[in-house]
């Protein structure tokens, strides 16, 4: 994987986001580990991902399951050692496959010596490493993001007499990055990780990193500077690794994360999460429609990410109230099932278990520009369990085969790190790895071959999109095009058969083909004019027109 040929090797890659505590227990201790991922790289590689998003490894006291950190340049004993980390690296290079991490830029655990040499004295040259006040009045206009656990950013420190400011966890103090120091440290992080071959960085609350009164704190010009100097810093020594930003921001914000194609090579595309679960149980595909029209054009050398799920709540902050307490109300009719301002379930269980609609909320993703990311876990359906406080119980422990502790560890049940699923509909007897390895209809196998399509047409996704209108509103129909011709997708929302006659001039008249037609199909093909499309209950099809035929 050498040299500029590859440079934009992460425009159309497919991510999965993995847990490592959760994936895979090497030694027995109830924990997954980095030799426990090494074991299954060839699992990733026959799903056909291109890059892994491995969750924060450092060590940490595990307050926000390590996103607070306490030494920026160890692995957590959890996980093994700094040689398994290297040994990670190379074997999933051989493999083909990249590596991103998380950098964790916003804030440090309250127990990394930075913080307890800060909050030791006022006097101390480590003071200004946070953000100190005598008041909690200031920055009254920034939100509390952790709404469920914390009712202030500020949280009083008895010894000083001062406040820190946190934007999560009073555990998460806050970085100060008006103190070039902080800056220049975290380039040194970045270095030491980048030296050892991982391909980029998955980079944390982006938003939040400098504080100004009178603003609501998030997206400032400062932080903008910042991001650049950090880019300029990884070109100039790491041209092929990327940066990915965790901006939870509306589309329009979100974009001037990209800057001039001088920020952020990635951002997430958090607006359009939602609406693919509103689209679907409206069965009206308008709402989709809507974000991206909202979506402004991204630099070329950048892409967004899209997703469904991650280790996070599904958060509802980039949805109208209404939309919120609507998703809230059928997809989270259990208060248990609410977290901040979001739900804090799985995929499977969100959709009903539907493999119809489970498959379809996933092609809606593979359909739309943007690199899609998976959670692990979801490509076999797995489940949730929300007895587990916080965020837990979408990090439950891969299931990997029927039986004992599901295949993920060798220890007593009650070591584990965290229970496994055990629910009738979701436990290792119904969901496993192996099964849905052997069997053909299995989400797994039809999440490969999404997968696989994805990949044979990605050239298409570089091209235009554009969305078309049926006559049908719960029909999306996205049209991607380039100089090898377009591809047509066309999704059905309802549970019902529809079929629709194909009114896109440029595919009229053509000689098409079905790229992908499980659950729909074109009538008619011999007459395109009158060519129809069919599509059954949460149906897709993928249709083709070469420009070569
Ligand atoms: C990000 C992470 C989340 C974490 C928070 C604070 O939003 O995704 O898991 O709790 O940052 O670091």
């Amino acid at each position: 994987m050498s040299a500029k040929k590859n440079i934009l090797w992460y425009q159309n890659a497919v991510f999965y986001e993995l847990y490592v505590r959760a994936f895979r227990d090497s030694n027995g201790d109830g924990h997954g580990d980095l030799v426990g991922v090494i074991e299954k790289l060839d699992y990733l590689k026959e799903l056909g991902v291109d890059c892994i998003w491995l969750l924060p490894l450092y060590p940490s006291p595990l307050k926000d399951d390590g996103y607070d950190i306490s030494d920026y340049y160890g692995i957590h004993s959890d996980y093994g050692t700094v040689e398994d980390f290297d040994r990670l690296i190379t074997e999933a290079h051989k493999r083909g496959l990249r590596v991103i991490t998380d950098l964790v830029v916003n804030h440090t655990s309250d127990q990394h010596p930075w913080f307890v040499e800060s909050r030791a004295s006022r006097q101390s040259p480590k003071r200004d490493w946070y953000v100190w006040s005598d008041t909690d009045q200031l920055y009254q206009d920034a939100r509390i993001i952790f709404l469920d656990t914390e009712d202030s950013n500020w949280a009083y420190d008895e010894k000083t007499q001062q406040y820190y400011w946190h934007r999560f966890y009073s555990s998460q103090p806050d970085l100060n990055y008006d103190n070039p120091e902080v800056a220049q440290a975290m380039l040194g992080v970045m270095r030491y990780w980048l030296d050892k071959g991982i391909d980029g960085f998955r980079v944390d609350a982006v938003p939040y990193l400098f504080e100004r009164d009178g603003t609501d704190c998030e997206n400032l010009p400062e932080t903008h500077a910042y991001v650049k100097e950090m880019r300029r810093f990884v070109e100039a020594n790491w041209p092929e690794a990327i940066m990915l930003a965790e901006a939870n921001q509306w589309p329009e914000d979100v974009r001037a994360y990209f800057g001039d194609g001088d920020e952020f090579h990635m951002a997430f595309h958090f607006p359009v999460m939602p609406r693919i679960f509103i689209s679907l149980h409206l069965e009206n595909a308008q709402v989709i429609r809507d974000v991206m029209a909202r979506t402004p054009a991204i630099p070329s050398g950048c892409q967004w990410c899209t997703f469904l799920r991650n280790h996070d709540e599904l958060t509802l902050e980039m949805v109208t109230p209404e939309e919120r307490e609507m998703m809230w109300s059928v997809y989270a009719p259990d208060d248990r099932m609410r977290l901040n301002l979001g739900i804090r379930r799985r995929l499977a269980p969100l959709l009903g278990n539907d493999l119809r609609k489970i498959v379809l909320a996933n092609n809606i993703m593979f359909s739309l520009q943007g690199a899609p990311v998976l959670y692990y876990g979801d490509e076999i359906g797995m489940g949730d369990n929300i007895d587990l406080p916080d965020r837990n119980g979408v990090r439950t422990p891969m299931q990997w085969r029927e039986g004992a502790n599901v295949g993920f560890s060798e220890a007593p049940a009650d070591k584990l790190y965290a229970p496994v699923i055990d629910s009738p509909e979701y436990g290792h007897k119904r969901v496993n790895v192996a099964e849905q390895r052997v069997n053909a209809g299995s989400l797994f196998n039809r999440m490969k071959e999404l997968i696989a399509l994805r990949k044979r047409y990605q050239s298409f996704f570089s091209g235009s999109q554009e969305f078309i209108e049926v006559a049908h509103p719960e029909v999306l129909a996205v049209v991607h095009c380039c100089d090898k011709g377009e591809l047509a997708i066309f999704h059905n929302l309802s549970g019902s058969d529809v079929s629709f006659s194909l009114h896109h001039p440029p595919m009229q008249g053509a000689a098409l083909t079905e790229v992908s037609c499980k659950d729909g199909r074109l009538s008619n093909p011999g007459q395109p004019t009158s060519a129809q499309v069919e599509l059954d209950p949460y149906g897709s099809l993928w249709l083709l027109r070469d420009n070569s035929l």
